[in-house]
């Protein structure tokens, strides 16, 4: 693995809204297992198969880096920008990421401001990252994003939900509500709401193309498609 020079301690010592999970790499596991079972591992492997295509995958957040490492034994020929503003994290993703390192490019790095390490991305991955975010942010993150893929990019995303039904207002919300005040504890992170990625996706361009939930809608991964406007190739 390549790895740029951190600046995340310098980014933090400058701004308030960057969560610190560096604390959180070697328990994250745990702490997943213990509240959710496999049911976030079963979310972000749901369209693995669909991916054995791509080439140049560009993740987001993948924190311990066990999705990175998933998707590399998945797809031999893939290679993988890597950016998290957890230093520590990204230790734990090069180690899972095991042999295959060399092919992963990590980024110490907010991913609300770095710039893009290439124009052909064909995949983007978010699992449970995007609400680190607010609305605005993610979507001025699909607008840069989106002038660094290839045609035909995919995006695929894992992430919490609240259903607009009983379930959702005594069940999903709750939940939602208990892990941000948790994790604005363990973290900082400053959200308390999920932000609408959907409207932030589909205003920028990208197509929902499928749709998983999990715990009764609790839970949600989509596989959504960027098609350039012809105009647009090169
Ligand atoms: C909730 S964890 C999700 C980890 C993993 N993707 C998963 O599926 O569980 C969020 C991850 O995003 C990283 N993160 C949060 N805000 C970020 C930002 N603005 N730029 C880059 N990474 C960020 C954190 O360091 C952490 O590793």
């Amino acid at each position: 693995m390549t790895a740029a020079p951190s600046p995340a301690k310098a980014v933090r010592a400058r701004t308030t809204d960057i969560p610190d999970f560096d604390g959180l790499a070697h328990l994250y596991r745990w702490m997943e297992y213990a509240t959710f079972g496999p049911w976030l591992w079963r979310c972000r492997c749901a369209f693995l198969t669909e991916l054995n295509e791509r080439r140049h995958a560009l993740i987001l957040g993948d924190g311990d880096g066990r999705f990175t490492a998933r998707l590399l034994a998945a797809n031999s020929v893939l290679c993988v920008d890597a950016v998290d503003v957890s230093s520590s994290m990204l230790r734990m993703l090069a180690a899972h990421a095991g042999a295959e390192v060399g092919r992963v490019h990590a980024y110490c790095a907010d991913a609300r401001h770095w710039q893009t390490a290439s124009l052909s991305y064909d995949l983007i991955a978010t699992h449970f990252f995007l609400d680190c975010l607010t609305g605005v942010e993610v979507r001025n993150l699909a607008e840069r994003l989106r002038g660094s893929l290839a045609p035909g990019a995919l995006w695929a995303i894992s992430e919490f939900a609240v259903p607009q039904n009983w379930y959702g207002r005594h069940v999903a919300k709750p939940i939602v509500s208990a892990l941000y005040a948790a994790f604005g504890l363990l973290t900082g992170l400053k959200m308390r709401t999920l932000p609408d990625h959907a409207a932030a996706l589909r205003d920028t361009g990208f197509v929902l193309k499928k749709r998983k939930v999990w715990l009764r809608g609790l839970l949600i991964s989509e596989l959504w498609l960027y098609d350039r406007p012809a105009k647009d190739h090169p």
